[in-house]
């Protein structure tokens, strides 16, 4: 099955409002290659800047609260998220589960709230190098598929995003025969959880993906897309990345 390929940035908190001029190259890059979604996750801070700098490309949160509204200090809603220009959502980020020890129940429920304002999702997995070496990755990670998507997930609104922890931020990448692999496991578990819904799933690969090995990671069976981080703070970094994902 074709499925579109998107490149999502994540520019965890880095970036203030002089960084925003790296989207007028990023969005450039996304009117050239038409075959490709293109999307950034900006600290909140900067959603309503860069979704009015750049209107026509997607720009993100990278969490949400599970709740619309109410008593929760220092949280940001779906709604909210909407309000400021948001149209995706970064949810499960490996950092956001160890950091705040966010559970799968609370990923899928993210998720929900999500999809009920009319957001995108892209929810996060990935493996520690403990789990990898012991032979757990595949076990791990489609075991947290199965607990991070909200039970009327579909490929509509959501994307999933496979990123070992062991390669984010380290410059090491598993090497594509791997990445192919899990993607392949991911995709089953969902054949067994959606049935032929499972098919339309974009399955992103995250983890040091630079302008070197974007190329070789986005033609690696079943990946269907890209999370970058670091590389996706420059224009000089992103752009490339964009252009590997293009055919
Ligand atoms: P990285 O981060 O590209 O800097 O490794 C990826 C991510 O955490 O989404």
């Amino acid at each position: 099955m074709a499925r579109r390929k998107l490149v999502a940035g994540n520019w965890k908190m880095n970036g203030d409002r002089a960084a925003l001029a790296e989207l007028d190259g990023i969005a450039a890059a996304a009117a050239v290659h038409t075959d490709v979604d293109v999307a950034v996750a900006v600290p909140a801070t900067l959603i309503a800047g860069a979704a009015e700098r750049v209107p026509a490309l997607a720009i993100g949160a990278q969490d949400v609260h599970p709740a619309d509204r109410g008593a929760y200090t220092g949280c940001l809603s779906a709604p909210m998220l909407i309000e400021a220009g948001a149209r995706f959502a970064i949810v499960g980020h490996s950092e956001r589960r160890a950091d705040q020890c966010e559970s799968d129940i609370l990923v899928a429920a993210k998720a929900e709230a999500l999809h009920r304002a009319g957001l995108q999702a892209i929810v996060c997995v990935g493996e520690t190098l403990e789990q990898r070496d012991a032979g757990e990755a595949e076990r791990v990670v489609t075991a947290q598929v199965e607990g991070s998507l909200p039970e009327d997930v579909s490929a509509d609104w959501c994307a999933i995003a496979y990123e070992p922890i062991w390669a984010i931020g380290t410059g090491r990448t598993p090497t594509i025969d791997d990445v192919a692999a899990m993607h392949r496991a991911i995709r089953a578990k969902l054949r067994d959880l959606l049935g032929e819904r499972a098919d339309g799933f974009r399955l992103l690969y995250g983890g040091s993906v630079s302008p070197d090995n974007a190329a070789a990671l986005l033609d690696a069976e079943d990946v269907d897309g890209a999370l970058v981080g670091g590389a996706s703070l420059t224009a000089a970094k992103f752009v490339p990345i964009i252009a590997a994902a293009s055919r």
